[in-house]
């Protein structure tokens, strides 16, 4: 009997059959795996016995469109999961998605999204994390882990300096060395340090004037080199469309091009689509002598690495379902709804309100009864859950018997006003609609709710002060022309379809809010660093580029830097209860070099309900030789504490809580001296402080 094959072996290390594989194909089957076939998958290859892999959009589930139209669990927008601060929700959240992906039959999710939120207005926000690199790091880290525990390769995307959606196919960024590692590189490198990430996607856009797909010094240099990448690099969709061609993009390390040949009905899309890795022009390239088979390996083989690791070689491909209704996911969605709430006014303690109290209840607004998840609503993101429930319906399921459903405000003893933004509308309303919304292929422009919401807002005030709004949105809005009108407001961000479950919940006191904002919300859009100038943002149009002026001084380090007054501040979420910190210890005076060492507080819930409350950690460096934000945040943990109840959490820092990326040395450096450790629970409320010394 012929012996299998290595690669075939399931029981040898991954390493050896790719190995092998590669030295079984042919050039002409590397050149077929390199392009994918159609929107969604890669070749087979018969004679190797190798499927094809398959793919399907996130970040906020599995993608309608790219699932063969099916419906499945619609979880929080990931910018709300970031508010939750807690990993473990994200690590669950990324193990049901991988094992929807799984169910699905397609082999990798292309997320999580995970760019740092630069900008209120980028249309994307709500499917990224947060404005700072260890949040944001530490979040996807976790759901990279999650998916991957299923044997499901992640995407990060879209690498790197993809912070607008505003000519996002064209535009230059332009930004130092300094920023660009110790903000964007830096988000990437802690991810791919902490979770191995199986599959990145490179952006459209172009870095030192070199597109993202073709950019040897993102993709080959920093990427593989420095951050010791594995995974494979796809494009993004179309992104190869205005590169040099085959050459420059296999020089530069890129596995595989997205969209593939294009069949059937979808043939009419490869106007746009146009492709470079066609067997033509990569033969071209060969013998033009612009490349070899070994820069065809150099990219290949991180392919077959996650072929392998997905098990592809060794496991059938299951057959979708139409629908994923999996119970468990749903009530996860519901967790992560739930702690995802960050409550930003809360007056004469108006919530949570006691159902009992009240005899009539209204809840209005144009988002009351709006269902999010339909068909690219939104853009790429979109998961169509097998059922949506609204604000409306959450608080109807609520309140049950206990109280009555009424239109008027005047006639309701509270009215819970739901507003925000729409979360894009259709494929085509999306990229031309000149409406305000979160939505990919364009950004947001008024920093300000639409002017028929803030009217209905006064409108419904006048009638009924007793006016809790709720608000669903993806990114920060200016709050304050009616701010001091109302006596709480909830932000809900898009919570899923599950959300309106949370809402009640939170609402009628069966859950305390605990999320914290993951960005800062400015009082004036002009105080926001992305937004002091235009060629900041959304850039020079006419000459094509766009400017990172604000360098380093990123979200919270600007206003720390410039003492401007943030409206809600980075880390900031009220609470229906109470805590207070203390005893803030160090395990030793000085670390040396590479040790580690402990931070610890003591927390105590001193209110009357349970709760849970986010300790946030930042350093501030003392004296430096170069300008430094004011604080950094460093590490963060949730705590759970009961009425009554402490705890003492423990944070374990090493070296890298020190570092600044050095221009003159070309990476991460700490330099010898005294450091302030700063713990609270927002960037501006840090009650606590002490010193540590570095040496090295
Ligand atoms: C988006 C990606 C998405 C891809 C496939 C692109 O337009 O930028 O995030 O994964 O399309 O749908």
């Amino acid at each position: 009997m012929q012996e299998k094959s290595k690669y075939l072996n399931a029981n040898l290390d991954v390493e050896e059959r790719v190995e092998d594989l590669l030295n079984q194909l042919t050039l002409d089957e590397k050149i077929l795996l390199i392009r994918g076939r159609g929107f969604w998958t890669t070749n087979s290859i018969e004679r190797l016995k190798i499927p094809e892999f398959g793919m399907t959009d996130g970040p906020l589930g599995v993608a309608h469109h790219s699932s063969h139209d099916g419906k499945r669990t619609r979880f929080p927008a990931t910018i709300g999961l970031a508010a939750t601060w807690n990993k473990k929700l994200a690590y669950d959240m990324g193990k049901a998605i991988g094992k929807e992906v799984r169910l699905t039959g397609r082999h990798q999710i292309l997320g999580p999204g995970v760019n740092i939120i630069r900008s209120p207005f980028c249309g994307r926000n709500f499917e990224y994390l947060s404005e700072d690199p260890i949040l944001s790091s530490d979040i996807g880290a976790e759901l990279v882990n999650g998916i991957q525990s299923q044997n499901i390769a992640s995407c990060i995307k879209h690498y790197i300096t993809n912070n607008s959606e505003t000519k996002r196919m064209s535009i230059d960024t332009v930004l130092d060395e300094r920023t660009l590692y110790e903000v964007y590189v830096k988000n990437y490198k802690r991810i791919i340090e902490k979770s191995d990430p199986w599959g990145l996607m490179c952006c459209f856009n172009k870095i030192y004037g070199t597109y993202g797909a073709e950019n040897k010094l993102v993709l080959r240099e920093i990427l593989r080199d420095q951050l010791g990448f594995t995974g494979h690099v796809v494009t993004d969709w179309g992104a190869t469309r205005n590169t040099s061609g085959a050459a420059g993009c296999i020089k530069a390390g890129l596995s595989l091009e997205m969209p593939g040949k294009l069949l059937g009905k979808s043939r009419i899309a490869s106007l746009f689509f146009k492709s470079v890795y066609t067997p033509k022009k990569v033969h071209k390239a060969l013998s033009k002598g612009l490349i070899t088979e070994e820069d065809i390996d150099y990219v290949v083989k991180p392919l077959l690495r996650t072929i392998i690791r997905v098990k592809l070689l060794d496991e059938e491909t299951p057959i979708a379902p139409k629908v994923i209704d999996i119970p468990e996911h749903q009530d996860l969605a519901q967790k992560i709804a739930e702690e995802s709430l960050v409550l930003l006014k809360n007056d004469n303690e108006t919530l949570p309100i006691n159902i009992d109290d009240i005899k009539k209840v209204a809840v209005l607004g144009p988002n009351a009864k709006k269902i999010f998840g339909k068909r690219l609503h939104g853009g790429s993101s979109a998961v169509v859950p097998p059922f949506f429930i609204t604000p409306y319906d959450g608080i109807v399921n609520f309140i049950d018997d206990k109280a009555e459903m009424v239109e008027n405000p005047e006639e309701a003893d509270v009215v819970f006003l739901v507003l925000g933004l729409d979360n894009g509308g259709g494929i085509f309303s999306m990229f031309f609609s000149k409406k305000e919304a979160d939505a990919e292929g364009r950004d947001r422009t008024i920093y300000r709710l639409p002017n028929e919401q803030e009217r209905l807002l006064e409108e419904t005030v006048k009638k009924n002060p007793n006016t809790v709004i709720i608000l669903i949105v993806g990114s920060p809005l200016d709050l304050s022309p009616w701010f001091e009108k109302v006596p709480a407001v909830l932000n809900a961000w898009y919570p899923g379809m599950m959300g309106g479950n949370a809402i009640a919940r939170c609402v009628f006191g069966d859950v305390n809010p605990s999320g914290k904002l993951p960005v800062t919300y400015p009082v004036k859009i002009s105080d926001h660093p992305a937004h002091v100038s235009e060629r900041r943002f959304p850039g020079d149009l006419e000459a094509l580029k766009i400017y990172y002026d604000e360098g380093i001084y990123i979200g919270y380090r600007h206003f720390d830097k410039n003492q401007i007054e943030p409206f809600f501040p980075f880390g900031f979420g009220l609470s229906y209860t109470e805590f207070k910190l203390s005893d803030l210890k160090v395990d030793r005076n000085t670390v040396k070099d590479s040790g580690t060492f402990i931070v610890s507080i003591d927390v105590v819930n001193v209110g009357k309900i349970e709760g849970a409350e986010i300790i946030q950690i930042y350093i501030s460096d003392d004296k430096c030789s170069v300008d430094r934000p004011p604080k950094e945040l460093q590490a963060f943990e949730k705590v759970y504490l009961k009425p009554g109840e402490s705890k003492t959490v423990s944070v374990t820092l090493n070296q890298s809580a020190f570092e600044f990326y050095s221009e003159k040395e070309h990476k991460f450096i700490a330099e010898a001296g005294t450091f302030t450790i700063l713990v609270g629970t927002s960037s501006r409320h840090l009650p606590l402080s002490t010193k540590v010394d570095y040496v090295n």
